[in-house]
Formats: structure tokens, C-alpha cells, sequence
């Protein structure tokens, strides 16, 4: 299930953001997801392209500036092609394209604009949310007893089940906020600035300096978490409010926070729920901790798992 597991956030995101016509592309675009991938790493890691001159002397230069003009023309391609078939169809959806579309005479959105969210809403973050979903099993089958509570709480549903009727299901939101305590696929929380000047352990900060937090501190903080190596949804059931602040899954706050927190919190869920309810979940063999594989900005996990049909 690894493919499926790998675009899934994609491919929930495509109809959101192109419309039902997006699946025509589905196997283009899985590969424009996997280039991107590997152009993010090339260039993470490209530190010479930041040094004046250098960057116009080396090859291997040419050779991404290449690569980065062929994913983008490729990329402007399909959406050329499913903008054509909107404007035929009389696409009266809500997708983020058939926005664009009719509000470009009124909206400042340029088309690279459009296209450049695109590429950071749809392409960018499939692989972590990828990342996020295998934790949650890993950490499912490392934990037994999380696995059959959760499968306890969805017993009554049956097989045929839908978003609503997990609603009430909190356990589940517990899981997810739990797993992205104990393994955040990001290190560190995007640059935010200081309000005023403050101190922190006696350092100075003046007002707007950078900030940037050590996520896995403030998530494995044994003063803010008891046992905090310890996978224990539970502890969501009342958070503290400094255990609210410390967390930052999605973001804190308003400005900025992650838009596709929503869609992932229900992909999770839904996920989640139908494999439990159909799989015991088990590890080829007992492990202490997640083996993680960094890639440019986040890190995914390498395990196998055993899915067990009841
Ligand atoms: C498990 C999966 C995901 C995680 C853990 C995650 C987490 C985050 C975090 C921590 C931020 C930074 C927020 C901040 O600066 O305060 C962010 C930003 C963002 N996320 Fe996600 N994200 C995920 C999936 C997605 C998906 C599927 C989408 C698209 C539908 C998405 C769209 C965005 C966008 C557009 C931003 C930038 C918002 C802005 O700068 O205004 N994310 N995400």
C-alpha cells in the first residue's frame, strides 16, 4: 500500500484544487510530486547555489536551473489544458481553479501566482502528510493496547462508514495529535519574530528578532510532558495551557497556519479508522524507536509493517 499511501493527500487535494477533471492527470502529476521531491533535495543541499558567481560557473547549476524550467513548463502544461476544459465545461465548482478562473478579471492573481500555490498546496506537502500517516501505524503497532481501544471505539460502526459518523470518535484526534507530538515531520516551526524585547534564559531578544523553535524539544519537554517518550493519546484528553502552546502541528495561531490542517485531520481519521477496523497492525519486529530518513525539509519514516485481515 505503499503507493496509495504515498499520494493519497494529492490525490484528496486535486479535486479541491483542480476540480473533478484533475484525475485525467493523475499519473502526470504523481510524477511532477516525485520531481519535485527530488529537485527540493538537490537544491536544499545545492549550498553553492547562494555564493555569487560560483553559481554561474558550475554545471550542475545549468543542469537544476534545467530540471527546475522543465517541472514548471510541464507543470503550467496540465493546468493550461484543465483551465481549456473548465472554461468549455462551465465549471461552476469551487476548486481553487475554478475561482481563479472566474474571479481573475477582478482578483490581482497573477497565472504564476496561481501557479506557484498550486505547486506549494498540492505537490509540495504529499510526502510529509505521507510521512505523518505511517507514524500514526507504526506507533499503532508498536502499542497494542492504543490499537484495540481505538478498535473498541469503532467496533459499533461496521465497515461502512463515513466522516460524520467518526465525529465523535475524539480518541482518533488524540492519535494524530499525539503521533505529530512524538514524531513531527518538522524539526523546526517556520521563522516567526519576536513581539517585544524578552528574556529566555537569560539571553537577550530584542523586538523582531528571527525566531526559529527546536520543535522536538518543546514536544519531548519532560517539564511540559510527563513521560514524554511514552505514546499516550490520553493526555490529550485535557491539555494544560502551556502543553496548548507548545504544540505546533499545523502552526500556532492564526496568520500562517497550515491550510491543509483540516484535510489532513479527516484524511487521518478516515484512513485510520477503516485500516483498525479491517487489520491488526504488527511489526515484523519489536523496535525501540522510529528509524527516520531525512529528506530536504522533513523526516519520514523507514519501517515495514504487517497488516493482519481479521
Ligand atoms: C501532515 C501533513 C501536514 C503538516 C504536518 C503540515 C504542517 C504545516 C506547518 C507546521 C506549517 C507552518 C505553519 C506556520 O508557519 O505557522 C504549514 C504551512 C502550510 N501548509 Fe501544511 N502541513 C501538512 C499538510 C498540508 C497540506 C496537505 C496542504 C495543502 C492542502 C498544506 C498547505 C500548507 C500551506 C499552503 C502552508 C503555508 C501557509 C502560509 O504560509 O500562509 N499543508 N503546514
Amino acid at each position: 500500500m505503499q503507493h496509495e499511501l504515498k499520494y493519497i493527500a494529492h490525490d484528496v487535494g486535486l479535486h479541491l484544487f483542480c476540480g473533478p477533471n484533475g484525475s485525467e492527470y493523475l499519473s502526470e502529476l504523481h510524477e511532477l510530486v516525485d520531481e519535485l521531491e527530488d529537485l527540493m533535495s538537490i537544491t536544499f543541499d545545492a549550498k553553492w547555489l547562494n555564493i555569487d558567481g560560483i553559481r554561474w560557473l558550475l554545471p550542475a547549476s545549468y543542469r537544476l536551473r534545467q530540471r527546475i524550467a522543465a517541472f514548471r513548463d510541464n507543470f503550467k502544461t496540465i493546468l493550461m489544458k484543465l483551465i481549456d476544459r473548465s472554461q468549455s465545461d462551465n465549471d461552476e465548482s469551487d476548486s481553487v481553479l475554478a475561482r481563479f478562473i472566474r474571479d481573475s478579471t477582478d482578483c490581482e492573481i497573477s497565472f504564476e501566482e496561481f501557479m506557484d500555490t498550486t505547486i506549494e498546496g498540492l505537490l509540495a506537502p504529499t510526502e510529509g502528510s505521507a510521512a505523518t500517516f505511517t507514524y500514526t501505524l507504526i506507533l499503532l503497532a508498536q502499542y497494542p493496547h492504543v490499537q484495540s481501544k481505538l478498535r473498541e471505539s469503532i467496533q459499533h460502526l461496521g465497515y461502512s462508514f463515513n466522516l460524520n459518523d467518526l465525529h465523535d470518535i475524539k480518541y482518533l484526534d488524540h492519535i494524530l495529535s499525539e503521533c505529530q507530538r512524538l514524531y513531527p515531520i518538522f524539526m523546526f516551526n517556520a521563522p516567526e519574530s519576536a513581539s517585544c524585547d524578552m528574556i529566555i534564559d537569560n539571553i537577550f531578544l530584542p523586538k523582531n528578532s528571527m525566531v526559529i523553535l527546536d520543535v522536538i524539544s518543546l514536544n519531548r519537554n519532560e517539564d511540559v510532558w510527563p513521560q514524554p517518550l511514552v505514546f499516550k493519546p490520553e493526555r490529550f484528553e485535557s491539555i494544560t495551557e502551556e502543553q496548548r502552546k507548545a504544540v505546533h502541528s499545523f502552526g500556532i495561531g492564526r496568520n500562517r497556519r497550515c491550510l491543509g490542517e483540516h484535510m489532513i485531520k479527516a484524511i487521518h481519521k478516515l484512513l485510520v479508522a477503516h485500516i483498525v477496523q479491517r487489520y491488526e497492525i504488527r511489526l515484523p519486529e519489536p523496535i525501540e524507536i522510529i528509524k527516520r530518513k531525512r529528506r530536504p525539509f522533513i523526516y519520514v519514516p523507514e519501517q515495514r509493517l504487517h497488516f493482519i485481515p481479521f
